[in-house]
Order: C-alpha cells, then sequence, then structure tokens
C-alpha cells in the first residue's frame, strides 16, 4: 500500500507510529527534565537551514519522517519545562496528555450524538459539574448552559454576542437597537480579545480606569455608564475580569453585579484565568460574586494545566445559545432521528466541526479528582506567594503593584542602577533592563519568563506559573538565573 492512501495499515505503518510513539515518550521526559534546555535558540535562517520546511512533490521516506520528528521537538520550546514561566499556560501534565493523544486518535467533532456519543456525553457531564461549582439557585439546583470555545478570546467574542442578542431581547424599543449605539464597558487592564470582538461585533467599548493595583474602578463605571445614556446610547454590558493578564487583578465582581442589575446590563466576567480557583476551597473567595455573572469565560488550560486549547464559556440563561445560534441545519440536526435531538448540541454553537477539547480535560480530572485540582491551584498559590516574599527581601527586585494572585509583577534593578533613582533618564535604563536580559536568557535557554510595559510603567517582568511540577528549589533558581544574567549590567 502507497503512502498516499489515508488509512494506517499494519504492515507499513504499525513500526513507523511504534517508533514515534517513542520518539514521543522520550521527548515528554526529556523536555522538562531541569537538565535540559527550555529552548535551543537559532535564528530563522538557522532554523530553516535545519529543519527543511520546504515541500515537495514527492513522498519522503519513514526514516526521513522521524528525523524531522525529532528536529521539531528538538528546536521547539519546551512549555512543560519547570524554567518556562513565559505564558498563561505551561505544564505537561501526563494524564491531560493521555487525554490528548487519545482525542487525536479518536478525530471526532461534537455536534452530534450519532457522531460522538461518548464525547457528547462526557462534555455534558463536564459542564453540569462547572455549572454547579460556579452557578447554584436559591434550592441548590445547578442551573444554566455551556459550550466548549476554540480558546478564550474566543468566548469572549461570543458572550458580547450573546449580551447584544439578550439586550436587544429584553429592552423594549419600537426599532431594533443598532449595533453601534450599544455600548460596552470593560476596564483598561482587560484582554484585548474584549476589544477586537467588541469590534468585530461593532459595538462601541469604554475603557475603565483601573486603581493601582489593576482593579476596575467603580465610580468611573457608573460615571461612563450615565454619561453614554446621556448621549443617547445603550449600555448593554459589562465584561469585568477575575485574574488580568498582566497585574492578575480581580475587579470588584459584587458591586458590577448590582451596578449591572440596575442599569439592566449584562455582566460577563472573563475568568479565562483566575477561573480555575473555583477549585480551591481556600483561594476561592477571590470569586466572590461571581454567580451573579450573566456568562463567565474560564480556561481550565490556564491554571489547570489542561493542554491546549480548553476554554468554555458558562451561562446561567438556560437556552440562550439555542436561542442566539440555532440555524437547524437539515443536513445535520434532523428533526425525526431515532433518539432526541437534545443529544445533538451542535446547533448551540457558532462552529460546525469541534474539537473535542473535552476529553483530556475529563480524563484528566479521572486521574486526579477534584481534590487533586484543588492542591495543584493550592500548590501555586504557595509558590507564588513565596516568589512574592523573594521580591521583597532580595536586593534588586522591585514589586511593581501588591499581588493577590498568581501574578507577580517586579523590575530587576541591576547593580549599576541600584539607587540611582535621581538619574535623569531612571525611568528609560529601567525600561531597557528586562528586554536585555531577556534576550540574554533566551539564547542561553536557562528560562523563559515575559516582560512589559504597562500604562506609565517602564518593562517589568510578570513571574506566573500554571505548572505544579514547579517547587521551591525552582523560585529560588529563577532569582538566582536573573541575578546571574543581570550581573554585569
Ligand atoms: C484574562 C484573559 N482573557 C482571555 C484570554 C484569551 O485566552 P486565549 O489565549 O485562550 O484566547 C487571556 C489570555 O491570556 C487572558 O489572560
Amino acid at each position: 500500500m502507497s503512502d498516499w492512501r489515508s488509512i494506517p495499515c499494519v504492515e507499513k505503518h504499525k513500526e513507523f507510529l511504534e517508533k514515534l510513539i517513542t520518539v514521543l515518550i522520550d521527548s515528554t521526559f526529556e523536555s522538562v527534565s531541569r537538565e535540559n534546555p527550555v529552548l535551543r535558540w537559532r535564528d530563522p535562517a538557522h532554523l530553516q537551514d535545519i529543519i527543511k520546511f520546504d515541500v515537495q512533490d514527492g513522498p519522503r521516506s519513514q526514516d526521513n519522517l522521524l528525523e524531522i520528528a525529532s528536529k521539531v521537538f528538538k528546536y521547539s520550546i519546551k512549555t512543560g519545562h519547570p524554567y518556562f514561566m513565559n505564558q498563561l499556560f505551561s505544564g505537561l501534565d501526563p494524564y491531560g496528555l493521555a487525554g490528548q493523544w487519545l482525542t487525536d486518535v479518536l478525530n471526532s467533532s461534537v455536534y452530534t450524538y450519532e457522531v460522538a456519543p461518548v464525547l457528547t456525553l462526557m462534555e455534558k457531564t463536564v459542564i453540569t459539574k462547572l455549572l454547579s461549582m460556579f452557578y447554584k439557585d436559591e434550592n441548590g439546583a445547578t442551573v444554566g448552559d455551556g459550550l466548549f470555545c476554540p480558546g478564550g478570546s474566543f468566548s469572549n467574542g461570543i458572550a458580547i454576542n450573546l449580551a447584544r442578542f439578550w439586550f436587544r431581547k429584553t429592552t423594549q424599543s419600537s426599532k431594533r437597537i443598532s449595533s453601534s449605539n450599544l455600548v460596552l464597558f470593560t476596564s483598561q487592564d482587560a484582554h484585548y480579545s474584549v476589544l477586537k470582538w467588541a469590534n468585530v461585533c461593532d459595538v462601541k467599548v469604554i475603557l475603565i480606569k483601573t486603581d493601582s493595583s489593576g482593579k476596575m474602578d467603580i465610580t468611573d463605571l457608573r460615571a461612563n455608564i450615565i454619561e453614554e445614556q446621556k448621549k443617547g446610547n445603550y449600555p448593554f454590558s459589562v465584561s469585568a475580569t477575575a485574574g488580568t493578564t498582566v497585574l492578575g487583578a480581580f475587579d470588584p465582581l459584587i458591586e458590577i453585579a448590582d451596578i449591572c442589575q440596575e442599569y439592566n446590563m449584562w455582566m460577563h466576567v472573563d475568568a479565562a484565568w483566575g477561573g480555575g480557583l473555583i477549585f480551591s476551597k481556600k483561594h476561592s473567595v477571590l470569586l466572590r460574586g461571581i454567580q451573579r455573572a450573566d456568562s463567565i469565560l474560564f480556561n481550565p488550560h490556564k491554571l489547570l494545566a489542561v493542554p491546549q486549547q480548553c476554554s468554555l464559556l458558562l451561562t446561567r440563561h438556560q437556552n440562550i445559545f439555542k436561542d442566539a445560534h440555532s440555524q437547524q441545519a437539515s443536513y445535520l440536526f434532523q428533526k425525526d432521528k431515532f433518539y432526541s435531538a437534545d443529544l445533538d448540541v451542535g446547533d448551540k454553537y457558532l462552529q460546525c466541526g469541534r474539537r473535542p477539547d473535552t476529553l483530556k480535560f475529563w480524563f484528566m480530572w479521572q486521574a486526579k479528582g477534584t481534590s487533586g485540582f484543588e492542591k495543584h491551584v493550592n500548590h501555586l498559590m504557595t509558590l507564588s506567594a513565596l516568589f512574592k516574599e523573594e521580591v521583597e527581601k532580595r536586593d534588586g527586585f522591585e514589586l511593581v503593584t501588591d499581588s493577590c494572585f498568581i501574578n507577580v509583577c517586579f523590575w530587576f534593578i541591576p547593580p549599576s542602577l541600584r539607587s540611582q533613582y535621581s538619574l535623569y533618564n531612571y525611568k528609560e535604563q529601567i525600561n531597557s533592563v528586562a528586554p536585555k536580559l531577556k534576550e540574554k536568557m533566551t539564547k542561553r535557554g536557562s528560562l523563559m519568563i515575559n516582560y512589559q510595559p504597562l500604562h506609565e510603567k517602564p518593562n517589568f517582568f510578570r513571574f506566573v506559573i500554571q505548572n505544579s511540577g514547579v517547587d521551591t528549589e525552582d523560585i529560588y533558581y529563577v532569582f538566582d538565573e536573573l541575578e546571574n544574567l543581570g550581573e554585569s549590567m
């Protein structure tokens, strides 16, 4: 059998796949070993030379493909490495990985029960469980519905569309309210996807001021709502954040819920990052008020370290997904099927074909139990508190702002700039430190930690972790490495 046929055949592919699995398993353990670098930096021209990216007319041999697979691994970033602290995702959970591999063998799409019976029930189980954690009505019953989405940005977008749909439905108006008269409020520290999707939906956005810790300023929110009403516009939604991207701040959800109730606005909470705290009895207090949200975005691929991507949009409105999205395509969602049409969840979604992101999450959940996720979250919070303490203790490190969550934002002040605040270009000099250090650590492959400026603040580092394989010793390593790299600056 030649290789152009899309079917595995024992004689031709078994040995190849077994060898590939060996490469994958070896790579898994190599990628998380502290003995190995986080990355092997190569500039693009060099990388083009190492991996021949061009595709060719004829097929490559299986040996050649195995060689390519090894190189792809070798020169990619090891996001499961304990020293990869660059993004709001990291880690390589063994059970999540197993769930991911299982997902790929199935190559399924979750729209109808006939195509995805197991996955449909699995999705329903996970969504119902999460709804019961985030939302409960007065009688303790679970309410609402949920969607798995291709990432948090997309979930934020769907929330804007739902808010608009709901607002138009619940507002008495003799004519359809134009999108351009609809106003959404979010903080200036909210994720940029809110702005992008507001743009796609053509609704106006007002950015609300934040305080020094990054929380939305409620007085400014109220003033802006009143101002927009005076202009004849329709304030229709507040997009609050529970765990902002850079500072890790939590907007005051209870006050925002009160304001939304007062002005008949949809309250969305972007808990892409902070949502995982719901698993921790100790730390879920940071999410107080979230149960009053009309919709909640939660990314298990962030704080819970579920493999990418795993994102959910939850709502307490039972039927709104169907009401807002359903098109009843007759080739998929036939009314005369022999089983209940409710099992065909695809019509609630904006996508047609859809990866079963539920499987890896459900599999991890089976492996760890809810208590395992709780321990994971508590461990991360403990390490992050330790990191903050060290910043406060060590010479040459300065906190940007006090933190209550995982994010610890700090400046590294190199020896030559210590106690030099009166220098006329001190801020400019500080601004150049983080990019230089980042270049050094990237080229050495010893650490990946992100930096950014924010508002008037010069570049600073943002420490974050999602990998519960990180230990106390790793925290000290980060400080030692930064000191080492910045010694001569
Ligand atoms: C607060 C917040 N919301 C939304 C997102 C977007 O999530 P995703 O990367 O899954 O699109 C991010 C990403 O970092 C985020 O920090």
